[in-house]
């Protein structure tokens, strides 16, 4: 039987899917080597639930993932009290993956829960000038709170930083701000960090050129403070400020 190149190049072509298949399945199912060890280790002895390691599983930013976790478990560790909090929370995924992280945290969820609001978006640039009013407008309160059905979580539905109101004399231990815009970003530094406990410390996404809203209110607040702020490696480029002790 003779072959014909155009049926071997179909051959080499199906063999080349399959193998990139296979690879795939494999890495997703077993492929654990990017792992940290401490994650491994509380893995095996019981200490992260079933529903985290499914979290992990399909997140897809893994050093984003990590680093939520270990900033999690350092707070546990050394016993830091203050409630969690969310600017900028859409559907709740990022919120339920901290939640996962430390259930029995009180977490303060800030959002208008209907996008963004047209005068915060009247001077930016970068990626954000590209927004409008529908952006993040497809999700509502009920649904956010029918997802994230806990009593740990506190809605807070409205415009931030007018949506604080009640919560002067709260204290924060982690709080997670991805409001995507300068106005709430600023704003929420200048709420969230005089209410940071000591060692507490503030997340926020998107610090990148993309996003130049994001980097002028952090920089703006940075040289405010005597704390140098942390830019991570994950694929957004988020910064941390961490409130010495
Ligand atoms: C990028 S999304 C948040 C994504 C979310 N963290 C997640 O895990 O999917 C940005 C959110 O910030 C909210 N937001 C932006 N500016 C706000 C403001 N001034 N007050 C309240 N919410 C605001 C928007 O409504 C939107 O839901």
């Amino acid at each position: 039987m003779q072959i014909t190149l155009y049926q071997l190049i179909q051959v080499v072509l199906l063999g080349i899917i399959l193998v990139y298949l296979i690879y795939y399945v494999y890495t997703v199912l077993f492929d654990k080597k990017y792992q940290p060890k401490a994650w491994q280790d509380a893995v095996k002895n019981g200490r992260v639930s079933k529903a985290l390691q499914k979290k992990e599983k399909q997140y897809p930013d893994k050093v984003r993932f990590f680093n939520f976790w270990f900033q999690v478990e350092r707070l546990k560790k050394e016993n830091i009290s203050g409630a969690f909090a969310e600017l900028g929370v859409y559907k709740g995924d990022s919120a339920q993956l901290l939640h996962l992280m430390d259930p029995g945290r009180t977490f303060h969820l800030f959002d208008t829960f209907e996008g963004f609001l047209k005068e915060d978006l009247e001077n930016e640039t970068g990626k954000a000038a590209t927004y409008t009013t529908k952006n993040f407008a497809d999700t509502s309160l009920e649904k956010v709170q029918s997802r994230l059905e806990s009593d740990s979580f506190s809605f807070h539905k409205g415009y931030f930083p007018e949506s604080t109101t009640g919560l002067e004399n709260e204290e924060f231990v982690l709080v997670n701000m991805d409001a995507d815009l300068y106005n709430p970003t600023k704003a929420g530094l200048a709420f969230f960090y005089p209410r940071l406990s000591p060692g507490g410390i503030i997340i926020i996404h998107d610090y990148n050129v993309d996003w130049p809203g994001i980097m002028k209110a952090v920089d703006e607040f940075a040289a405010s403070i005597t704390e140098p702020p942390v830019i991570l490696p994950d694929q957004d480029s988020s910064v941390m400020i961490f409130k010495s002790k």
